[in-house]
């Protein structure tokens, strides 16, 4: 994870000449695994440019990032997960445009001290639809945007289910992090959230805060 807010690779006002349209670069929103993604509008309309970068992951292995997360919109859309529309994409210059979905993410909530329980409950019963379909996305509260207190997944990412990467065992803490997050979100620095080079969230302090929710709302 190396999400910093104030990178930048696009300016303000620029105009990106896409395949089927010609949008406006708004602001930048975040940097994550994937790419560098930006609100832009096209006419009034606001959407979101995520240009896809490869920089390499200590822990993860990526194939062709453009096709991997086409592949997963479709397969989460068509399991019923609430997802931004893919809108278009480009294999040769390397990115998707999708729908902006309007709100706080769930890593903001935290870092303002605003994520309550219905929001856990939200990712919970996303859970258990994708655990039906032996899927699992990455947990990580910046994935997620809240509209009217519903959850959308916002990033095109997901994999086969291994017990060892999902909500239960891996996402929820750093949902019950918010000093971590706020760190996260304020310096770009990840260190009171994850054990070292391991992309494993640290446990302690939120153990069983952890098997008190899951208990009461996971359906795995
Ligand atoms: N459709 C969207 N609507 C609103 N915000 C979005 C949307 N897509 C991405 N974002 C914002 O941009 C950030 C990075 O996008 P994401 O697709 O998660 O990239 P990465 O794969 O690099 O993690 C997200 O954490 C979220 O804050
Ligand atoms: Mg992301």
């Amino acid at each position: 994870m190396h999400y910093k807010r104030g990178e930048k690779m696009l300016f303000q006002g620029q105009i990106i000449e896409l395949e089927n349209r010609n949008i406006e670069v708004v602001k930048f929103l975040g940097k994550g695994k994937g790419g560098y993604s930006y609100l832009v509008k096209e006419n009034n309309i606001n959407l979101v440019y995520k240009k896809i970068h490869y920089e390499p992951c200590q822990y993860y292995t990526f194939g062709n990032k453009v096709l991997s997360e086409v592949e997963a919109y479709k397969k989460l859309a068509n399991i019923g997960i609430k997802i931004p529309k893919l809108l278009e994409y480009s294999e040769k210059d390397s990115y998707i445009l999708k729908e902006y979905v309007e709100g706080l993410t769930g890593a903001e909530l935290l870092s303002e001290n605003k994520l309550k329980e219905i929001h856990l409950i939200e990712i919970f019963n996303m859970a258990k639809t994708l655990y039906d379909n032996n899927t699992n996305i990455d947990f990580f509260p910046t994935n997620f945007v809240y509209k009217d207190d519903k959850a959308y997944y916002v990033d095109y990412e997901c994999n086969e289910l291994i017990e060892e990467w999902d909500f239960e065992t891996w996402g929820i803490y750093f949902w019950l992090n918010s000093r971590g997050i706020k760190e996260l979100l304020e310096k770009g620095e990840s260190s009171k959230l994850c054990l070292p080079n391991s992309g494993k969230p640290i446990k302690d302090n939120y153990q069983e805060k952890a098997e008190e929710l899951i208990k009461k709302y996971s359906k795995k």
